[in-house]
């Protein structure tokens, strides 16, 4: 044990660390400075792996990893995504976008029923939901946090072997039941409406549609508790 500091973690960051089971393999990508493997080795977990595609944030974690006292604990890999990582459980991918978050799932090869992905999207948030079905896995749970004047999603999702298509209402709400974050969604998709209704009226239909999608849902979770979106 050393004497540092308790890792204190931002709301989004807390958010992400919150569904990691502790006695799992875990792999943090995407690492930057290890400050989420650093906080789950306090916690208790002792198979970590902090990896990234760069070197220089490897080389912050490396110094975390060190003031912390977890070098037993955490191993730092660098790698694309997960090309270099034979396996994990708990999938940590955080802070970067839905497309590259997408393309990092969609090319990992060793997913199995023990899988958990916790993702939290900075953009594209709806691409994200269809890119996790389209690779076998399901939504168990999305907690939203905000920082700032920012919301969050956090989506938690485990594995079950079968790729499935979303309906697009579902791929912005996914399992939100946050009602903050419905109503900035829906305002999202209407001003996006208001900015192709001449160049493209099909499509500000298309998603004026969806906007009304989405605040119906937010609606009926105020009015009777969460309602459920078929996939
Ligand atoms: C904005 S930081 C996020 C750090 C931390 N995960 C968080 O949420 O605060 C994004 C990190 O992802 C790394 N990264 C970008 N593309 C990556 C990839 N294809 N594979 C692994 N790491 C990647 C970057 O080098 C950077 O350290």
């Amino acid at each position: 044990m050393t004497d540092a500091p308790a890792v204190r973690l931002t709301p989004r960051l807390a958010a992400a660390a919150a569904p990691v089971r502790i006695d799992r393999v875990i792999c943090d990508v995407g690492t930057d400075h290890a400050l989420l493997p650093c906080f789950l080795f306090q916690r208790g977990a002792r198979r970590l792996i902090a990896s990234d595609v760069r070197k220089g944030p490897l080389q912050s974690a490396m110094r975390n990893i060190r003031k912390y006292g977890a070098e037993d604990c955490i191993r730092v890999v660098l790698s694309d995504g997960l090309k270099n990582i034979e396996y994990a459980e708990d999938i940590i991918i955080a802070g970067m976008g839905g497309e590259l978050i997408s393309r990092i799932i969609s090319e990992c090869d060793f997913f199995d029923t023990n899988t958990r992905l916790i993702l939290q999207p900075m953009t594209r948030a709806e691409k994200l939901r269809r890119a996790v079905y389209a690779a076998g896995f399901e939504l168990l749970s999305e907690n939203c946090v905000r920082e700032g004047d920012k919301y969050y999603t956090v989506m938690y999702a485990g594995y079950t072997g079968k790729p499935a298509e979303i309906s697009e209402l579902f791929s912005y709400v996914g399992k939100v039941t946050d009602n903050a974050y419905l109503a900035r969604q829906a305002d999202i998709l209407e001003n996006a409406a208001r900015g192709c209704t001449v160049s493209d009226p099909e499509r500000a239909k298309r998603l004026t549609e969806l906007a009304d999608g989405v605040r119906q849902v937010r609606q009926h979770n105020e009015s009777q508790g969460s309602l459920h979106i078929f996939e």
